[in-house]
């Protein structure tokens, strides 16, 4: 690691390890939008249990029937990760907690000014004797306890150190510090938590909301300053703008502090993907870690850097392989040749360089207009300029063609060709129009039609396929053409005008033709 990390690491108080607690399955299940059935809680807590999450925090058992049944299914799964529920500090909500057979319960109260006086309505003294009567009784069923003091971060320092002593003298297995409202400053965060690691002796816990995007780097200073645990989601799930994104905060730890946890990141991708699907909430392609673009490279300088050394512009000390993602070298309006040779040779073309330059070209074509050229776009591409007949070798060329469509009128198509007499050796140009069914047609006809007084040719199939979405996909066209001696060509353009890909694979296909009769 770099000097000035291993210098500022001298001034923090870090531990080996640290737990990482998931709340994916509760806080994440307050994201605005998600509603897990059963069935998908269960499918999230095996994949966390596998991924290697201390705790799984399952659901609020009191608020629900079918909460209720997710958090003993979950409990009653023989998980390694232990299993836990959330509670106010209410006796019906812990005995919920506790009726679903759970490892760990985790008892909750405000204890900012804001929050008692809107949502408690007590004394702040009362306030206080609840999370104690709560912990004791969680303590008396010999279960162990999380105490959350909740808006922890806009509470008076002096009452929260208070409440937090209490509920360690009433046997708290751990405290946590939530930054409710995302409302924390790393620096401000580090503050708060050397208070409170200097005031109890049980492990201190973290539990950062995202409003200002700040959760990822306030769990991070508190680990800084003492915090022995993080509660995290994966994708950063949770109520509003979620919560610390698990797979940035363990990444972190694992790969710029050197603290460890017990993550197997290698399932982080595939983790991530999971809840992906079951919430229905989308991974931004730039998220850091998971998304898609995590790894992926797409200007010339960079992909020319990374084919020689990963290193040169990734972080190194996280590598794709480490948190099951891909390295990607993609093209668009910054690819450069080296990039997109590298991929056309790991797609299987052995591409000439004047190909890569015409490939290169029309994929920097299209990122101008403001396209995202995939791998699928860049095979159809590749194909299409690597099956061209090479120029010299041309008997017909496209000068230009126009087509008129509409609603009232039959479509027309005229085009206008260089064609190569093979006798004299000399170009002329021929000229023509004919209508058709469609744009497509008309334009495929005319060019029959002005063919016709040489070879006839007839198109035998035609397929085209629109590669990406939108209605400017690029379109793939496959062309097959028979001459009037039975020679069967293929051929194939890609472009995001059907009809251009049409006439061009057709003009492609008759000069394969001349090619075939010319040997
Ligand atoms: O954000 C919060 O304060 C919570 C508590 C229940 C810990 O989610
Ligand atoms: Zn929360």
């Amino acid at each position: 690691m770099f000097s000035v990390i291993n210098e500022a690491k001298k001034n923090m108080n870090l531990p080996d390890k640290v737990a990482i607690f998931d709340t994916t399955l509760r806080d994440g299940e307050q994201t605005p939008g998600v509603a897990l059935t059963v069935e998908n809680k269960i499918a999230i807590a095996r994949q966390l249990d596998k991924l290697g999450v201390d705790i799984i925090e399952a659901g609020f058992p009191i608020s629900s029937k079918g909460e209720r049944d997710a958090v003993s299914k979950i409990a009653g799964e023989g998980l390694e990760s232990h299993v836990c529920g959330l509670s106010r500090v209410l006796t019906p909500d812990i005995d919920a907690c506790l009726d679903c057979g759970v490892d760990l319960v985790h008892t909750f109260v405000s204890t900012s000014d804001i929050q008692i006086k809107h949502t408690i309505k007590k004394g702040k003294e009362e306030v206080k004797n609840m999370a104690v009567d709560a912990v004791t009784y969680i303590k008396d069923h010999g279960i162990k306890c999380l105490f959350s003091a909740m808006d922890a971060t806009r509470t008076e320092t002096g009452y929260l150190l208070e409440i937090f002593r209490a509920v360690e003298d009433a046997g708290a297995d751990i405290i946590n510090i939530p930054d409710t409202v995302g409302v924390m400053m790393p620096q401000a965060m580090r503050d708060l938590t050397s208070e409170v690691f200097d005031s109890v002796r049980i492990p201190i816990d973290v539990h950062c909301h995202n409003d200002f995007g700040l959760a990822v780097a306030n769990s991070l200073a508190a680990v800084e300053a003492g915090a022995r645990e993080v509660q995290c989601t994966i994708n950063g799930l949770g109520e509003r703008a979620g919560n610390a994104d698990l797979e940035e905060v363990v990444m972190s730890l694992t790969s710029i502090y050197g603290v460890e946890t017990d993550i197997n990141t290698r399932y982080l991708y595939e983790t991530s993907k999971l809840v992906e699907r079951l919430t229905g909430i989308r991974v931004m392609p730039n998220f850091p870690i998971v998304g898609e673009n995590a790894f992926s490279h797409e200007s010339g300088i960079h992909t020319h850097g990374v084919l020689e050394d990963a290193n040169t512009f990734e972080p190194g000390v996280m590598t794709p392989e480490m948190v099951g993602h891909k390295r990607r070298i993609v093209s668009g309006k910054h690819a450069g040749t080296h990039g997109i040779r590298a991929m056309l040779e790991e797609m299987g073309f052995e591409i000439k360089k004047d190909q890569l330059m015409e490939v290169t070209r029309r994929v920097k074509d299209l990122g101008d207009k403001g396209k995202v050229v995939t791998e699928m776009d860049l095979k159809a591409i590749a194909e299409t300029v690597v099956g061209q007949v090479s120029e010299d070798k041309t008997v017909i060329d496209l000068k230009e063609y126009a087509v008129m469509t509409g609603n009232n009128m039959v479509p027309t198509a005229s085009v206008r060709l260089r064609f190569k007499d093979l006798d004299t050796d000399k170009d002329r140009e021929i000229m023509g129009a004919e209508t058709g069914v469609g744009p497509v047609d008309a334009a495929l006809n005319a060019i029959r039609s002005v063919v016709k007084g040489i070879e006839d040719i007839r198109v035998t199939e035609y397929h085209l396929e629109a590669i990406t979405g939108g209605s400017d996909a690029l379109a793939d066209v496959i062309i097959k053409l028979e001459d009037s001696r039975g020679n069967l060509v293929t051929a194939r353009a890609a472009r995001e005008d059907i009809v251009t890909a049409s006439v061009e694979a057709m003009i492609q296909g008759i000069n394969r033709i001349f090619l075939i009769r010319e040997k």
